[in-house]
């Protein structure tokens, strides 16, 4: 195992906050050149701002010409993690579907898009990972489709390890991690109000974003891993 990256080129899409983040700021600490991509550029340059040589560009995975222009500027890429993806509780019964529809689209096909834009790029020994979860193995009531579509990352990640060999395909599945995404669901006390559901799990609280950071990071520099999902759940899966 690599335990610096110096000269890889990594590229983080959905790498401005939360989990993506993490792994792009981790990634440069072992001295990696980083592209961090999402939507917002204010977000961009926030996480700028905080990890010195951060390269960043707006790109929307929901948009395959902005994910191919990302990578048409790049002659070689080492790994990619894809962190993008959105929440959408409720029943199956309510809402119209496409908006349940979308949550699976964007994390599916949205993945396969940079798969198809990047694949070519991929250098010996290099990977892509993407980003499972918590309700793949665990259904949670409300959370349906997202089990469904972090499940579909999962196995996506094992059926293009044996289609695509020899580049590598992992995938990381997070248990609730304290992240941004949290102020978007509960605008009141973000990440906190998942406090009484942590307290049944094996290592009672929330994961940190680090914590899945050093998961993907494993993933990209151990070049026997493919077909892999690590989870870091705090154990949560198993209560
Ligand atoms: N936090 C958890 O408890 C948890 C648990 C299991 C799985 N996950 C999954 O892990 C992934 C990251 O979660 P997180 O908690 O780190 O989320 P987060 O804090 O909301 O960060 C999401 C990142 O992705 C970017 N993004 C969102 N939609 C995008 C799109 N369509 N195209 C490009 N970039 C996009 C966001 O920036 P912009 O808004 O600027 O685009 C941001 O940089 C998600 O797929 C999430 O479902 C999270």
């Amino acid at each position: 195992m690599n335990e610096h990256m110096n000269e890889q080129q990594i590229v983080v899409i959905g790498g401005s906050e939360g989990i993506g983040f993490a792994v792009a700021k981790a990634a440069r600490a072992l001295g990696a050149r980083v592209l961090a991509a999402s939507r917002t550029k204010g977000k961009l340059e926030a996480a700028r701002d905080k990890v010195s040589g951060l390269e960043i560009r707006v790109a929307d995975i929901n948009n395959p010409a902005s994910i191919k222009e990302l990578f048409s500027e790049l002659s070689g890429v080492d790994h990619v993690y894809i962190a993008a993806g959105s929440f959408k509780a409720g029943s199956p019964l309510d809402n119209p579907l496409s908006e349940f529809r979308h949550r699976f689209d964007e994390r599916l096909w949205g993945s396969l898009e940079v798969v198809r834009a990047a694949h070519h790029l991929i250098r010996p020994g290099g990977s892509f990972t993407f980003t499972g979860g918590l309700s793949s193995d665990h259904p949670i009531r409300g959370q349906w489709v997202n089990g469904i579509a972090t499940l579909a990352t999962e196995q996506l990640a094992r059926v293009l390890a044996l289609e695509l060999a020899p580049v590598r395909f992992n995938a990381v599945a997070p248990g609730p991690t304290d992240t941004p995404m949290w102020n978007h669901i509960f605008p009141e006390n973000g990440a906190q109000a998942l406090s009484a559901f942590t307290t049944k799990f094996l290592i009672p609280r929330l994961v940190t974003a680090d914590e899945v950071a050093q998961a993907v990071m494993l993933l990209m520099q151990n070049e026997a891993m493919t077909g892999e999902t690590i989870h870091i759940d705090c154990g949560a899966r198993l209560v």
